[in-house]
């Protein structure tokens, strides 16, 4: 008998990411072509790995403020005011260890066992899961794909939500690259004011816009007590997936609560990774504009490859870094995915691990060089004429 034998708990009835279970066999095959995880192919660029660096070595390896670093947290404000033509002072910030945590403590600072919470679908697998930990009550609205690209039905979104505790939104959207326009946030807005449903919303995606320099964000229009919360992180914008730093933007009266939460998870984000973000938000424009430019050019790629291909159809999103398409005739994502990774030796992520009945979709990232998404295609192309 092992130690977890007749275990029962909430973590233990949680299933395994569908993209982990699949991609952790293949991690060691240098040959494949990983197009499955949300990441871009460069890695960290040296103006935010040197101060960083610099921290370590001036000894800021100690614990620090539970809420962060008050440089990063008024950075981060004034960053959010210029974006978004607003005004969000440093009293709503705090700093968390990812996206991911971000989305952990937004959860458990609302939520109690039972209560009911609305969301979109297909959705980025964490954004079910963390809820389900803390055992929502899970409906989801569909979004659904047209040739003018994905839509959402509001009058149903917010129908759903009239009887909710929470409205977990995440517009750029993972995998779609849908995106709430700003009218449709104030519709959401003001209904949720009247229900007193909050709003957990996910913006992790905010700067990887094809058109405009941000997408439209809950920022721009709620007050500050409004039941708003903002996730943010800095993996996605600036290539940081692997330092682990997010930010959530709060009401003020919730910030001491929140503070309280976060000793008991990670009790602070270190300080020298801190001073890494707070490079990226004081230099990471430019930056920024020139991954835009690379992503432009793998979405044009990625679109006009798989458009061109037998059976497959595909959106071409305006946001966000994936093209989520669908194969006529495939009834099992899962086993495709599999056979295409150890055949083709490619990494594409199955539909149905954003959502179970979708079992003829796929993901791929496309925040990659031309050359690399070429060859992965051609890959694909020599599978498929196979098949
Ligand atoms: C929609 C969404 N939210 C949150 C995250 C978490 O990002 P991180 O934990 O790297 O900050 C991701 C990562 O893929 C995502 O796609």
């Amino acid at each position: 008998m092992t130690a977890i034998d007749g275990l029962q708990s909430t973590g233990r009835s949680i299933p395994i990411s569908r993209i982990r279970e699949l991609a952790n066999p293949h991690m060691g095959n240098k040959n494949l072509i990983p197009l499955w995880f949300g990441e871009p192919d460069v890695t960290t660029p040296q103006f935010i790995i040197e101060p960083a660096h610099q921290a370590m070595l001036d000894g800021k390896t100690t614990y620090n403020e539970g809420l962060g670093k008050p440089w990063l947290r008024e950075a981060i404000a004034q960053y959010m005011t210029g974006l978004y033509s607003t005004s969000i002072t440093d009293d709503r910030i705090a700093i968390t260890v990812s996206g991911t945590n971000a989305v952990n403590l937004a959860f458990q600072l609302l939520m109690s066992p039972g209560d009911k919470m609305v969301t979109t679908s297909p959705s980025f697998p964490t954004l079910m899961t963390v809820p389900e930990l803390q055992q929502a009550e899970i409906e989801t609205v569909p979004l659904t794909p047209s040739a003018n690209g994905w839509s959402l039905d509001i009058d149903a979104l917010l129908d759903a939500a009239s009887t909710a505790k929470i409205l977990l939104l995440n517009s750029p959207n993972n995998p779609t690259g849908w995106s709430l326009s700003l009218d449709e946030m104030k519709t959401i807005l003001e209904t949720c004011r009247k229900t007193g449903c909050w709003i957990i919303s996910d913006e992790v995606y905010s700067r990887i816009v094809f058109d405009g320099r941000a997408a439209p964000s809950f920022a721009e229009i709620a007050e500050a007590e409004d039941r708003v919360i903002i996730v943010n992180s800095f993996s996605k914008s600036w290539a940081m997936t692997g330092w682990r730093l997010g930010w959530l933007t709060l009401p003020p009266s919730l910030i001491p609560e929140c503070e309280k939460l976060m000793e008991f998870s990670m009790s602070c984000a270190p300080e020298f990774v801190q001073a890494g973000g707070f490079a990226a938000i004081q230099h990471g424009e430019p930056f920024i504009a020139e991954q835009i430019a690379r992503y432009r050019r793998g979405r044009d790629v990625s679109i006009q490859r798989l458009s061109t291909m037998d059976g497959i159809n595909v959106i071409p999103p305006h946001a966000a870094f994936y093209a989520f398409f669908q194969m006529e005739d495939v009834t099992n994502d899962v086993e495709l995915a599999e056979k295409i990774a150890q055949e083709a030796e490619v990494g594409v992520a199955p539909g149905s691990g954003f959502d179970p009945s979708l079992k003829n979709w796929f993901r791929i990232c496309f925040a990659k060089e031309e050359s690399l998404l070429h060859e992965a295609f051609d890959r694909l192309d020599v599978f498929l004429s196979s098949q």
